[in-house]
């Protein structure tokens, strides 16, 4: 088979390097990739928000199955493109893409279905949603309706910081049409989940709970970032909370987008808020999360290629997922200045001593080869993972193998799996 991944980030090489060990797959092509995806398949140089392109060369390369990692794309439609070819593609198509799309969408569907998450309101008028906020008073947590890049949610601890969460979204239009609508919601206290799942719209077939850190700065602190490491499996997630998760979320949205005539087909990630009055739905995603899929994939002991395309064929209730007991954590090393500006084009050294670690594998993400030598090239630059026998010993691994490596301003977070261990 002849697979295409759409992407260029730490979670797209994951993918590869995951589809790589399918014996089905005799070639892999990766849009654009990275210098370490290249390692692993033909970096194509198309990028992900260009379908028209992606579908032309799926056409002319015959490719058997397209992986699409980012969000954009989905939202964007690239899978009912694919469809009008006859081209076998993973994620969900446009309508049930809106999930992660709106969340006015995503909160009103949760409402109507009856499904738990934190009370909320929307707004389309600056001074109706400032009149909200004064109202209901701090702590409360604003969010732009559309694609942020993971930087649209404030959790805001004062009026003022709601306000002017308000203010950059509604008046300055930090979102763009992204901040057309914004939600005011309830601030949800308590520890957060992400639970993926493949679903084909019928059959729902869970993933191994993890745990991303989605502040800059150790403690929980600082400004939201695209996740600044991940680990799993999650010791929050009993078998008991699972087993609620699945009746009183999972299960519930699958069936509400299918009466909404939006059938989904992917990767559903349901960020959850673990609170005293049990699992709430913080927000949906319909892909992989990154860095969430760097320590699932990495656990995941079956083929996911037989997986993926028994989802888009509606045969999922056939599969059965195996797992390694091990245990992964996924640390980031990002530039300077994230997520606020950075530099590019610092040089990274040390990534040759980590090559063939056993356990350990350093994804990139914003990277670029430069005459031969590796750069920084965005906010997040790697992804490094470690397997252990526990989240203790995987920890140590990651920590030990970051050491390794440095470029100039380089940050990551110390305390990556932190509250598995203290748990
Ligand atoms: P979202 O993109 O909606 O998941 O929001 C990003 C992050 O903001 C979440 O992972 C939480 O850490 C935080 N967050 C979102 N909504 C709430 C809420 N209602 N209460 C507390 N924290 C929240
Ligand atoms: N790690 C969060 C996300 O992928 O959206």
């Amino acid at each position: 088979m002849k697979v295409l991944i759409v992407g260029g980030g730490g979670r797209e090489h994951s993918l590869v390097w995951k589809i790589a060990q399918s014996p089905q797959v005799s070639k892999i092509f990766c849009a654009p990739g990275n210098p370490g995806i290249s390692e692993l398949a033909e970096c194509v140089k198309i990028t992900a928000d260009q379908t028209d392109l992606l579908c032309q060369f799926a056409v002319k390369e015959n490719i058997d199955l397209t992986v699409v990692g980012p969000e954009a794309p989905l939202v964007d439609g690239i899978v009912d493109v694919f469809g009008k070819h006859n081209l076998k593609v993973f994620g969900p198509d446009r309508k049930a893409a809106i999930l992660e799309d709106s969340k006015v969408f995503s909160k009103c569907l949760l409402k109507k279905h009856g499904i738990p998450t934190a009370d909320f309101k929307c707004f389309d008028d600056y001074g109706q949603a400032r009149r909200y906020i004064l109202s209901r008073g701090a702590p409360i947590v604003v969010k732009a309706d559309g694609l942020s890049k993971g930087k649209g949610v404030f959790v805001c601890k004062t009026n003022d910081e709601a306000l002017r969460a308000i203010d950059s979204i509604m008046k300055d239009r930090v979102f763009g049409n992204a901040g057309d609508q914004i939600v005011i919601e309830e601030c949800l206290t308590g520890e957060e989940i992400s639970l993926l799942a493949f679903t084909d719209g019928r059959t729902i077939v869970p993933m191994e709970s993890s745990q991303d850190h989605k502040t800059i700065y150790d403690g929980d602190k600082g400004p939201n970032t695209g996740g600044m490491g991940a680990y799993s499996p999650v010791p929050l997630m009993t078998d008991k909370l699972y087993y609620r998760i699945e009746k009183e979320i999972l299960v519930p949205t699958v069936h509400a987008m299918n009466k909404e005539g939006r059938p989904y087909k992917g990767v559903i990630y349901i960020g959850l808020m673990i609170t005293s009055n049990g699992p709430k739905v913080l927000e949906y995603n319909v892909r992989f999360g990154d860095p969430e899929a760097q320590v699932i994939l990495t656990r995941m002991k079956s083929d996911i290629v037989p997986i993926m395309l028994a989802t888009i064929f509606g045969e999922l209730d056939k599969i059965d997922l195996e797992w390694y007991s091990q245990a992964s954590v996924c640390v980031v090393m990002a530039s300077g200045g994230y997520p606020g500006q950075y530099d590019n084009g610092k040089e990274i050294t040390g990534l040759d001593l980590l090559k063939n670690q056993e356990g350990v594998c350093v994804f990139h993400a914003g990277t670029r080869s430069v005459n031969g030598k590796i750069v920084t090239n965005g906010g997040r630059v790697l992804s490094v993972v470690a397997c252990g026998n526990d989240v203790k010993e995987a920890q140590k691994k990651v920590y030990d193998a970051l050491s390794k490596i440095s470029f100039d301003g380089a940050h990551y977070r110390r305390d990556i799996a932190g509250k598995a261990i203290t748990r």
